[in-house]
């Protein structure tokens, strides 16, 4: 059993006692094995996120909110709405130019800080230590918050060890709860493990239907660091909210393709964090939790794969 495990009933109820993020209908998960979703307990069939624990102990909810493209007031909205219909994981990022509007729109839903999980992002011309340290007290001076829940580095580029020496320190001093990568390939990551005094939690990477990504996948498990989805609806390419396949799974199930999608994430062991300017598509989103895709349906999916980036301009 991995260390970030929840061992036995005892612990998880002293463990979901002790939780600030702990709300009624919460589910610890383990991370790394997921059996299908029936099996663990039924009261994943509630509709509450569920919440995983990160390989530091920091439990994170199993699905969030996109925040790239959003700006200004809009973002505003759309993050106080997405709060008010239950979303408790918020995606951010200093290039995505939106961080006042993210905390703008935290600060106008009323809710306790404690009650969320905010996650930004070090911008590449921000790498190396003392830069790190700076972009940092910028990013926490516009969401306007004292504490960030995780912090990643954006992009495989620069200085990433004086950058991860940085996230290192402002790990310790607890500002960050927990440090993390993007858009690291395994060698990369195999790279920052050799001067690493603290493992990454997190790896978001680009994974949705089109492109799955196995390999790093079942990596990213061996090294007991979470798979997290950028673009898991592949930001609406290939007409995916129109592919018949999904559709026809979905019809089993009375879900749209977007909950198909999600879901299936979710099967996988996936944090996903999709973006939606639309409070119905945010409903709708988090209504995953009441169905399961059977090993045919998973097995369908895996076929559309198409191994390859929906996103080559961002290569
Ligand atoms: N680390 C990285 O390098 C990286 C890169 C890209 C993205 N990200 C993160 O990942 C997040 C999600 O990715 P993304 O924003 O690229 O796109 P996405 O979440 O894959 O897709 C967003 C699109 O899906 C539509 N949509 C959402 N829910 C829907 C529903 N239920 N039915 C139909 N359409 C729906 C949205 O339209 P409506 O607004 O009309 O709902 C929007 O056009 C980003 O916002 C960002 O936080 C990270």
């Amino acid at each position: 059993m991995g260390k970030n495990e929840v061992k036995n009933g005892m612990k998880r109820r002293e463990f979901l006692k002790n939780s600030s993020r702990f709300v009624a209908g919460s589910v610890l998960l383990p991370i790394g094995s997921y059996p299908l979703l029936s099996a663990v307990t039924p009261s994943l069939k509630e509709k509450s996120v569920p919440e995983i624990l990160l390989n530091n102990g920091i439990s994170i909810p199993m699905l969030g909110f996109g925040t790239h493209t959003l700006k200004g007031a809009a973002c505003e909205q759309y993050v106080s709405e997405a709060i008010s219909v239950g979303f408790r994981l918020f995606d951010t990022a200093t290039i995505y130019g939106n961080e006042e509007a993210v905390g703008a729109g935290i600060k106008r839903s009323g809710i306790n800080r404690k009650e969320l999980f905010v996650t930004s992002k070090l911008w590449v011309d921000d790498s190396g230590f003392d830069s790190t340290i700076k972009a940092f007290e910028t990013s926490m001076g516009k969401l306007d918050l004292d504490y960030l829940d995780l912090y990643l580095i954006h992009r495989p580029r620069g200085d990433i060890k004086g950058t991860w020496k940085a996230m290192e320190s402002l790990y310790e001093t607890g500002k960050i709860k927990a440090i993390g990568v993007s858009n690291f390939e395994p060698d990369q990551l195999d790279e920052l493990m050799t001067y690493a005094k603290i493992k990454p939690a997190i790896n978001q990477i680009e994974t949705h239907v089109f492109f799955q990504q196995p390999a790093a996948h079942q990596y990213l498990k061996q090294h007991d660091i979470q798979m997290e989805a950028w673009s898991p609806f592949a930001a609406g390419r290939n007409d995916i909210f129109n592919n018949q396949t999904l559709a026809s799974i979905g019809k089993k199930y009375q879900k749209s393709n977007a909950q198909v999608c999600l879901r299936w994430h979710f099967q996988r062991g996936v944090i996903a964090i999709p973006r939606s300017s639309q409070k119905v598509h945010m409903i709708e989103n988090l209504d995953i939790f009441d169905f399961e895709l059977d090993q045919n349906d998973m097995e369908t999916i895996a076929a559309l794969d198409l191994n390859t980036t929906q996103f080559p301009e961002w290569g």
